[in-house]
């Protein structure tokens, strides 16, 4: 677990938004693990991407605008 998020004495709350035929919003105090084990640049918020379309992924993007998702 990374130290930032465990030794943070008044840490900012985690919100995990599911935004209605979007993405997984994600603000607070996180971290993202990649599918290789790789923490990525921390930010403080993201949009993961659950239609399967983005091009930046696992990034939200947009793309599931166009989509009937
Ligand atoms: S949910 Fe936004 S591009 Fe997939």
């Amino acid at each position: 677990m990374n130290e930032e998020i465990e030794g943070n004495a008044n840490p900012t709350p985690t919100k995990i938004i599911l935004r209605p035929r979007g993405g997984v919003f994600i603000t607070g105090n996180f971290i993202i693990i990649d599918e290789e084990g790789k923490e990525m640049p921390k930010k403080e918020a993201v949009s993961i991407c659950r239609c399967g379309a983005s091009n930046t992924m696992p990034l939200c993007d947009g793309t599931h605008k166009g989509l009937s998702f």
